[in-house]
């Protein structure tokens, strides 16, 4: 029908249900126009020349009158006209759910009165809900996650006593306490209210809900206790009550809850024992972890046939667990890290072949690790940390093909690492310091090709270390420290590009140290100290930017490279007695046919503005890089960039959770920039520059809690964290400046303490310091010296060497227009980071020192070929 004719039939007298008809057709056509933001042609078939009941998404009454709109899942932008929608005379079910519709829900949705299924949720809506008070006749209202906001109409529900379903969740709703109107839908049998600013006490009406299979409450603000009512409500299927203040005790009665499969109380305050969990016999899935529950795991826990998921970490709890745990079903995952429990490694829950997590950090279990791990192929981490197991690892543990971490540090662990390491392909992380480990290390080791980090430190290994190591391209932390390795480093280690962390100290390693170890391009921190190794420092070690370089203790002889001796690697070098030095007094000074001034050198500054909670402290490394490497793609400026000099003092969880997109303050040409709030208060800066495998960070985003799905969060977080260890000093994280503001981030009084910050960076000094003068601060005392040429280099901190100083002043001068006394002059904190960026006190700078000691500072470009024309 054309649209004429819609108007036609009023005229002409035609029989009634085709006006009607053509009404219909007429609506759903105007309901199309609204949703014309669509990417898929699913409204394709939405044309006049088609009957409407062949509409996609429609199905019609015996009297072809639209009874439903489903059109879920569809892709569908643009908004909803519900004045049109509502003309629908015969319209009960409408879904919409899963689209990115927006707009506001309008009142008009009251007049659709015939509806029985209205599903509106995970769209893009704003605005608050209209009251939908005349919608009585509903059965299933999904709502969740709709993008409204505000106060919810929850007295509108108080004449739908027919729903069955009521899904409101994930909704930033005003706070709320539980609506009572709620507790009269004795139909409901699904119940999902999480994650929308409920707060106070679970009524214990909630009893009367008799009906509910699933009753869903997490990450609200609940408080008080569980009332003992939920008991009535032996139907459940699921009951989630994670993320919540809840205290008190598993309530007596909860074994009533006999058909309970999944059910999660974790991250409250719940005390007590788990003795009503005895009778919960069809349980799937446990979670009660970060609680404070005592006891003993119940010995039926062992008899759950189902029992898939088991998570009780941090906790209270005491004695063994059941041997036959998890035996029974395709058991996936137990995490009961982090309390007192006892007794054996329950060895068979892998029976099924399907394990792939068992956590069993810092408890106090014992006895041996079971051989029948060894055939768990599935098993992707294996953690027993801080334990006291005995024994020797199972022969084919070492080697599962899946295993991506293997954690058995501080145990009372021994024997040997075997060859079958060869296998563990997925094998990424090792932890195993502080056991009794010994023997050789297998050459095989260097076939597990996914390492990043290998700990074998304080144990018994011994011989000489696999030369095959350079194969390992991922390895980035590699700690051998208090064994008894001899033999010498091997050369190879050279070709370990993403080695970070080397630590080989007090072992017996012995001959030269390999020149090679000064190529590692991110390498943060060496210590080779108490070895037995001998000949001169490689002066390729200059071009390192090292955190930590200790190299005391050995036999070396010769000069101290220029370059190191600088005070922070004052105890670097002690005993050695054979070492020499121009500058450093407590070495005996060398004679001099020096070499060292021949060579072309290169000089990287860095500043680390702003350790945290230690002294607010400005640093500078330099570097110096034989000319043979001039062209080494490792010296491009974007590889530069991690500077902190004193260690970094915030957890990684703190820095990783940070790196989203609202938190973003800013774009530079090699990273973003987020901001990060400690615990502490403090706030960062921190420049994520991850630009050749992002997984990392990704894999640890994926492990935060998401509703619904959840466990072993924690450990699993910590493991994935541990990864990225070595990032925090390499090359993600780029501490820029320790800084105030505390709201928005483009507050202009904000700006202005950032650049108090910067100036205490600086200059070295403190806000107020007497030789400013009275009534003066730091402020005023930079601003009055920095239009002085003379003045300006003054008023740098005078541990800066020279040569850097022309960059910290480029700091200042951000400084001083962030403290511009109008506040309007204040540039934006983007603004500011930007700045920072072009200003980057990292420039790739060469210097050229001549045969009578002066140097002479150029800057490189990147394809620029380094002469040695000095
Ligand atoms: C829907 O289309 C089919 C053919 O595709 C046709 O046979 C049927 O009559 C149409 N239904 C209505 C109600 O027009
Ligand atoms: C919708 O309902 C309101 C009263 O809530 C009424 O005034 C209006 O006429 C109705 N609209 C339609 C199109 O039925
Ligand atoms: C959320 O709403 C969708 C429909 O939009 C529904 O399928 C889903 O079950 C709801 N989630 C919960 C937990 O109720
Ligand atoms: C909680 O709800 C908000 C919407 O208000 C949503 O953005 C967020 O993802 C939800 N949180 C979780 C953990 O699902
Ligand atoms: C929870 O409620 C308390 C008061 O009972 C309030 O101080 C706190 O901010 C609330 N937390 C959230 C996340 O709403
Ligand atoms: C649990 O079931 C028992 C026996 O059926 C009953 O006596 C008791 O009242 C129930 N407890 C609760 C809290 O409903
Ligand atoms: C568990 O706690 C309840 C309530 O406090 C107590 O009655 C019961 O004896 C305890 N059970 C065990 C095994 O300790
Ligand atoms: C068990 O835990 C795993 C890992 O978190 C999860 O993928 C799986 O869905 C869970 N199974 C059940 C039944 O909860
Ligand atoms: C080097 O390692 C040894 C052994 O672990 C340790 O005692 C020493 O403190 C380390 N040196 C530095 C500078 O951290
Ligand atoms: C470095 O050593 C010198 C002399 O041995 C000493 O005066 C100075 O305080 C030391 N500096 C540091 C940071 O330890």
């Amino acid at each position: 029908m054309s649209p004429a004719s819609s108007s036609l039939c009023l005229f002409l007298f035609l029989s009634i249900f085709s006006c009607i008809k053509s009404d219909e057709l007429q609506i759903l056509l105007t309901l199309k126009t609204a949703l014309q933001g669509s990417n898929t042609d699913v409204l394709a078939s939405w044309v006049s020349n088609n009957h409407v009941c062949n509409f996609t998404g429609i199905t019609c009454n015996s009297d072809n009158f639209v009874k439903e709109i489903e059109l879920s899942n569809q892709q569908l932008t643009g908004t909803l006209l519900f004045d049109s929608i509502c003309q629908l005379q015969s319209l009960d079910k409408l879904s919409f759910g899963f689209n990115s519709l927006y707009g506001t829900i309008s009142k008009e949705l009251n007049n659709c009165t015939k509806l029985q299924y209205l599903d509106l949720g995970n769209n893009g809506f704003s605005g608050s809900f209209p009251s939908i008070s005349s919608l009585s006749e509903l059965r299933y209202l999904y709502l969740n996650n709709s993008g409204c906001s505000g106060v919810f109409p929850w007295a509108s529900l108080e004449k739908m006593t027919n729903l069955i379903s009521l899904s409101l969740g994930d909704h930033n709703f005003s706070p709320t306490p539980f609506p009572v109107e709620v507790l009269k839908l004795t139909k409901l049998n699904w119940l999902y209210l999480s994650n929308c600013s409920l707060q106070g006490p679970i009524p214990a009406e909630i009893g009367n809900l008799g009906e509910l299979i699933n009753l869903e409450l997490s990450a609200n603000n609940l408080t008080g206790e569980i009332p003992t009512d939920i008991g009535k409500l032996n139907k459940l299927w699921q009951l989630e009550l994670y993320q919540n203040r809840l205290t008190g005790q598993l309530p007596v009665g909860l074994r009533n809850l006999t058909n309970l499969q999944l059910f999660d109380v974790s991250t409250n305050f719940l005390e007590g024992n788990l003795s009503e969990v005895r009778f919960l016999t069809n349980l799937v899935s446990l979670q009660l972890f970060e609680n404070q529950l005592s006891g003993e795991v119940p010995a039926e826990l062992g008899q759950f046939k189902k029992l898939v998921n088991l998570s009780l970490y941090s906790n209270q709890l005491t004695g063994p667990l059941p041997k036959e745990l998890g035996s029974w079903a395709d058991f996936d995952f137990i995490d009961v890290s982090e309390n007192f429990l006892t007794g054996p490694v329950p060895p068979d829950m892998c029976k099924k072949g399907t394990m792939k997590g068992l956590l069993m950090l810092q408890n106090k279990f014992s006895g041996e690790i079971p051989a029948s791990y060894a055939n768990c192929l599935t098993l992707q981490r294996f953690r027993v940390s801080k334990n006291s197991l005995t024994g020797t690892v199972p022969a084919g543990i070492w080697g599962l093909p899946n295993l991506n971490i293997i954690d058995i540090e501080l145990n009372q662990i021994e024997g040997p690492i075997t060859k079958d390491i060869g296998n563990a392909k997925a094998l990424a992380q090792l932890y195993a310091a502080n056991n009794r480990l010994s023997g050789e290390l297998p050459e095989e080791i260097s076939e597990a090709s996914s390492f990043v980090t290998i700990d074998l430190s304080n144990n018994q290994f011994s011989g000489k270390f696999p030369a095959s190591i350079g194969d390992l391209k991922h390895l980035s932390t590699l700690k051998l420290q208090n064994n008894m390795f001899s033999g010498s480093i091997p050369k190879s280690l050279g070709s370990c590009n993403s080695l970070s962390d080397l630590n080989m100290a007090h072992n017996l390693f012995s001959e030269q140290i390999p020149s090679v170890l000064g190529s590692l391009p991110t390498l943060n921190s060496l210590n080779l100290s108490e070895n037995q190794l001998s000949g001169q420092i490689p002066a390729s070690l200059s071009s390192l930017r090292l955190v930590i370089l200790d190299l005391s203790n050995n036999r070396l002889t010769g000069q101290i490279p220029v370059s190191l001796s600088i005070e922070a690697y004052n105890g670097s070098f002690a005993g050695n007695h054979g070492l020499c030095s121009q500058t450093i007094s407590s070495f005996k000074r060398c004679s001099q046919k020096s070499k060292i001034s021949k060579d072309v050198l290169t000089l990287i500054i860095c500043f680390a503005l702003g350790t945290v909670i230690l002294l607010v402290s400005f640093a500078c490394f330099f570097y110096l890089k034989k000319r043979e490497k001039d062209h080494d793609p490792s010296l491009k400026e974007e590889s530069w960039n991690m500077k902190p000099f004193r260690e970094l003092v915030a957890s990684e969880d703190e820095i990783i959770d940070s790196i989203k997109q609202e938190n973003l303050i800013g774009k530079g040409g090699s990273g973003n920039v987020y901001k990060v709030m400690l615990s502490s208060g403090k706030e960062l800066a921190v420049k994520h520059i991850w630009n050749s495998d992002t997984n990392g960070l990704k894999r640890a985003r994926s492990t935060t809690p998401i509703l619904g799905k959840r466990g072993g969060k924690s450990q699993e977080f910590e493991a994935e964290v541990q990864t990225l260890s070595s990032i925090r000093h390499v090359n993600v994280v780029k501490l820029y400046c320790k800084y105030g503001y505390t709201s928005k981030v483009n507050e202009k009084s904000d700006v202005y303490s950032f650049g108090v910050v910067l100036m205490e960076l600086v200059t070295g000094k403190r806000p107020i310091e007497l030789e400013y003068g009275e009534n003066t601060d730091i402020v005023s005392w930079v601003c009055s010296n920095f239009n002085s040429k003379k003045r300006v280099l003054g008023l740098v901190d005078s541990r800066i060497p020279e040569v850097f100083k022309e960059d910290a002043v480029e700091i200042l001068r951000i400084a001083v227009l962030c403290t511009a006394r109008q506040p309007v002059k204040r540039p934006t904190m983007r603004t500011v980071v930007q700045m920072l960026e072009e200003a980057d006190p990292c420039k790739l700078v060469r210097i050229v020192i001549s045969k009578d000691g002066t140097a002479k500072k150029i800057e490189v470009k990147e394809d620029e070929k380094i002469n040695s024309s000095a």
